[in-house]
């Protein structure tokens, strides 16, 4: 068998779970070793609590590994947001966001502009879609822009952001913070045309919360103010003098990680690293295919992107009556996210035959209900 088939036999978890962009269930291999990590640090023996701290080290190496870049330039965050501060809060100038973007992004744009006194400024920027193309910032662009912040993949819209092409816009002298919260370790992209990256463990990667990295480019770290650095934001402890943040990416940290954290999200990243990101993506698109095909025929509106090009793993269902089809699937035993006029779908490259059946059944159903009751 091979280690991509290995991985996908993985999924353990109840069948029915199509909501990998909400939480992913925790992998086998990430519940078994934070059992063994969380033994060592039981035993308060030093050597142990040693052992539990390379976490962080194999954690960083392998999201560097992914990302294309510098372990030391990455650094470990509780959340992907408090990464995204980190980014935002240290920055200056006009920096471009779409308004629909997750609130990690939207929100800490617009603290961070109201605590730097509008030195920061967010340019807001309403695509009608939703999606951040490179026409949209063109038309926001001007010599006071900054910064580009975007997800790379949208959380609701499931669209996939080009970052080749923004970076190209925006040019070499621009920074592009990107959260890959919907995309890192199923999305084989080139992460390096990016100077921030933010992700975490607790959806696609299967290792829960708090177990979340945001990386630094050199260009990011000559031109971000490390305003948020705390204790381990610094060459060392000292108590009678108060120490500058480092010149280095840790300088963008406050306190030291969660060691245990630190092991899931290594875990979590190796796991998808083994099997191939380019492997992951590519069943996941089969998946989404076979979802989008399932809505066509049985006549729901399907409003993420249909080109895998501009697509990761949302689908997008925009049904008549979005609120009977989430209860219905609900009922059905279904997990899915339902909100306001549309239900997303998120399966991942484990997902089973049996749940893509018991989707079609219950969409069929859905659609058969709305036509004898039209
Ligand atoms: C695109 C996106 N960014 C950020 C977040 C929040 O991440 P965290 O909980 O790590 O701050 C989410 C959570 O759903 C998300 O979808």
């Amino acid at each position: 068998m091979s280690t991509f088939d290995d991985y996908v036999g993985t999924f353990d978890n109840e069948s029915g779970y199509l909501n990998w962009a909400a939480f992913g269930p925790l992998s086998p291999s990430v519940r078994e070793e934070i059992f063994a990590d969380a033994d060592l640090l039981g035993s308060g023996r030093p050597s142990s609590l040693s052992l539990v701290w390379e976490r962080v080290g194999q954690a960083q190496e392998l999201v560097a590994e992914l990302l294309g870049a510098e372990p030391a330039d990455v650094t470990l965050q509780p959340s992907s947001t408090q990464g995204l501060m980190h980014a935002l809060y240290g920055t200056t100038g006009a920096v471009i966001a779409s308004t629909a973007e997750f609130p990690s992004v939207s929100l800490t744009l617009e603290r961070a502009s109201a605590a730097s006194h509008r030195a920061l400024t967010p340019r807001w920027i309403t695509p009608d879609d939703g999606r951040v193309t490179p026409d949209v910032v063109a038309e926001a662009l001007d010599d006071e822009v900054t910064a580009l912040a975007v997800s790379l993949v949208d959380f609701r819209t499931g669209f996939r952001a080009d970052l080749a092409a923004l970076r190209e816009l925006i040019g070499p002298d621009r920074l592009l913070i990107v959260d890959a919260v919907q995309a890192f370790g199923v999305v084989d992209v080139d992460y390096t045309a990016a100077d921030v990256v933010v992700g975490h463990g607790y959806k696609w990667l299967r290792a829960g919360r708090g177990s979340a990295f945001a990386w630094f480019s050199s260009r990011a770290r000559e031109r971000i103010a490390p305003v948020l650095s705390g204790i381990s934001g610094t060459a060392g402890l000292s108590v009678d003098e108060l120490l500058a943040p480092t010149p280095s990416a840790q300088a963008f940290t406050v306190s030291p990680p969660d060691t245990l954290a630190a092991g899931r999200l290594a875990i979590g990243v190796r796991d998808v690293r083994d099997a191939g990101v380019a492997a992951i993506e590519a069943r996941i698109a089969e998946h989404v295919d076979t979802i989008v095909e399932i809505a066509d025929r049985h006549g729901i509106a399907v409003t993420s992107p249909r080109e895998r090009g501009s697509r990761a793993g949302i689908v997008v269902l925009s049904p008549e009556e979005p609120a009977r089809l989430a209860a219905a699937l609900a009922n059905a035993g279904i997990v899915v996210t339902a909100r306001g006029s549309s239900v997303r779908i998120a399966a991942h490259a484990g997902t089973d035959a049996a749940t893509l059946q018991q989707l079609d059944e219950e969409l069929g159903a859905f659609g058969n209900e709305t036509f004898t009751s039209s």
